[in-house]
């Protein structure tokens, strides 16, 4: 039987593919850092656990397409309260931001067309774009220049008339560059003079550590036909599990099309709703606590991994993420290394090869992708041993 063309044009994901490794060094009672996903250790706050005990009908039923009223409204007083302006119909409730992206890209690609999208970026854009029948046309940058992609004329050197849309992740996963207003004003209209759809995935909106501004692209004026935000509470409160998301736009039409395809999958999940929409409650001592931490987080895990001799990276600005070109080969051997081979007392470290991160062919191949979600602690002893590994690996 015949697999589709589209499935095997994608790959497995960076930060999972090597799980079946990871299993089997933990069954080899091996502790492993895992530095490869963006999943959190911080705690996620009890008003989820609250809402899910205290939801008290009697039959677990579907919810709306669009999602239930109450995680719209608080999504919708979320908004209002960052100075951004939206009503419950600019907003669909999705299985996570990844939902919200794959039913946009259902929504607005065609065969052939193409999505801008500044590259390294998050791995699952090139599976969710192919998906769709979508090319991805990367728009390389590079850590000496901050990985900025705020360039007026290569992005329009990039636009043909199979172009549909220009998608950036800010503050970006996985080089945290953060852009400025003054530069998202620039890309939105670039957007705007060329009628495409600007995709702003602000998943990580919070999480910038050298500015108190939050930026929002749904604060753009004059473009709210283009903008479409993808939004999540994975990482705003550290809930990655409850797989709620949203899909933002004033954009009528779009939404139209897109609640099709919400219909079809019937709906998101109630109870993680119900959670969700109860995560809202936390106030602004919540956001400044949890950027505090990352902040830390971050300047340790720059400053470990710039001594390290040989490795390449910039500052990350926002997200909790760092690429950092290593002095080695090749990434994907050294995980295996890392997980088949390396040990120091009985403990090792797991980072994302990123040629994942990459849609242009043998990009990536000596850089990986480090998360900074783990306690100082951790992450210091995970820094010491990639830097132990390093050697070891070149001296093998
Ligand atoms: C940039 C970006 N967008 C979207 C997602 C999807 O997150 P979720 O589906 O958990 O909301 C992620 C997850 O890591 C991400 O990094």
């Amino acid at each position: 039987m015949k697999l589709s063309e589209k499935a095997q044009s994608c790959t497995l994901s960076p930060m999972r593919k090597f799980t079946p490794y990871a299993m089997a060094c933990e069954k080899a009672g091996k502790k492993i850092y895992k530095l490869n996903i963006g999943q959190p250790d911080i705690e996620t706050p009890p008003e989820f656990f609250e809402a899910v005990r205290n939801f008290s009908q009697k039959v677990l039923a579907y919810a709306n397409s669009q999602g239930i009223e109450s995680l719209q409204e608080a999504v919708v007083d979320y908004y209002h309260r960052i100075g951004v302006e939206y009503t419950k119909q600019d907003i669909l409730i999705t299985t996570g931001g990844s939902e919200a992206l794959q039913i946009l890209f259902l929504s607005i690609l065609d065969p052939g067309s193409e999505v801008i999208v500044p590259e390294p970026f998050y791995a699952n854009y090139n599976t969710f774009i192919k998906a769709a029948g979508g090319v991805v046309r990367p728009m390389s940058t590079i850590p000496e220049e901050d990985y900025n992609y705020a360039n007026k004329e290569k992005l329009e050197a990039l636009i043909n008339e199979n172009t549909r849309a220009i998608a950036i992740i800010n503050p970006q996963n996985p080089t945290g560059n953060v852009l400025t207003e003054q530069e998202l004003e620039m890309i939105a209209q670039v957007a705007k003079e060329h009628d495409l759809y600007l995709i702003c995935d602000e998943v990580y909106r919070e999480f910038v550590y050298d500015t108190d501004d939050v930026l929002c692209a749904g604060r753009l004026k004059g473009v709210d036909d283009n903008v479409v935000i993808i939004d999540s509470v994975s990482k705003r409160f550290s809930a990655c599990g409850a797989r709620i998301g949203m899909l933002i736009s004033r954009n009528k039409d779009l939404m139209a099309q897109a609640l099709k395809f919400c219909q079809g999958r019937l709906c998101s999940a109630t109870l993680d709703q119900v959670g969700a929409a109860a995560l809202y409650k936390v106030g602004p001592e919540y956001f400044a606590k949890v950027r505090d931490e990352y902040r830390r987080r971050r300047d340790l895990c720059y400053a470990k991994l710039t001594a390290i001799p040989g490795v390449v990276c910039a500052k990350p600005m926002g997200a909790f993420y760092v690429m950092a070109k290593l002095p080695i080969d090749d990434a994907e051997s050294f995980q295996k290394y890392l997980l088949t081979e390396f040990e120091d007392n009985g403990e090792t470290v797991m980072v994302s090869p990123a040629t994942g991160f990459y849609a242009t062919p043998g990009k990536g191949l000596n850089e990986v992708r480090i998360a900074y979600v783990l306690k100082e602690k951790d992450l210091g002893r995970a820094l010491d041993l990639l830097a132990m590994a390093i050697d070891r690996y070149n001296h093998r």
